[in-house]
């Protein structure tokens, strides 16, 4: 059964009708058309679904939208700033941590969160902090270097 739903994401208001079943995921994709969080396992397992809810880094696949009524949710489109790129944005640019970009919104989200709670990680902090994002291009070693980077220029 659908009810109505209010939502703040990337600091814009939305009400929509979903059935209270339905993960913030599909919500987030397929009724507010933000399409830059992506759907890979659908079971909590390779971070393509980061989103920041209330900063902290959650996998949308695995959240119902109900459980984010009234909090505050980030999604990649909410990362760039009126300046343009978010500083980790450009380290993956800088250092090639991009090769298919299907995980990189989520590696991005978590990294960003990352960031915010600790702005000098060490190299272990960064593989931790990106532990629930899995890569099947990369190698990882351009996406740690890059989150080293943006760790350096934030
Ligand atoms: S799609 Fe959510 S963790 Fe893989
Ligand atoms: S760049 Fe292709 S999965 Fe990470």
């Amino acid at each position: 059964m659908s009810e109505s739903l209010s939502l703040t994401v990337n600091g814009v208001a939305y009400s929509v009708n979903v059935d209270m079943g339905r993960n913030l995921l599909s919500v987030l994709r397929g009724e507010l058309g933000l399409t830059g969080t992506k759907e890979g396992c659908d079971d909590c397992e390779c971070g393509a679904c980061m989103v920041l809810i209330d900063g902290k880094p959650v996998n949308s696949c695995s959240f119902l939208a109900v459980q984010a009524a009234d909090r505050s949710v980030t999604t990649i489109e909410g990362v760039v700033t009126p300046e343009g790129l978010d500083q980790v944005q450009q380290a993956f640019l800088e250092k090639g941590g991009v090769q298919c970009g299907f995980c990189t919104p989520g590696m991005i989200m978590s990294a960003r969160a990352l960031l915010d709670q600790c702005p000098d990680p060490s190299e272990e902090e960064i593989k931790i902090g990106l532990s629930g994002n899995l890569c099947r291009c990369t190698g990882y070693s351009r996406i740690l270097a890059a989150v080293a980077l943006a760790a350096a220029a934030d």
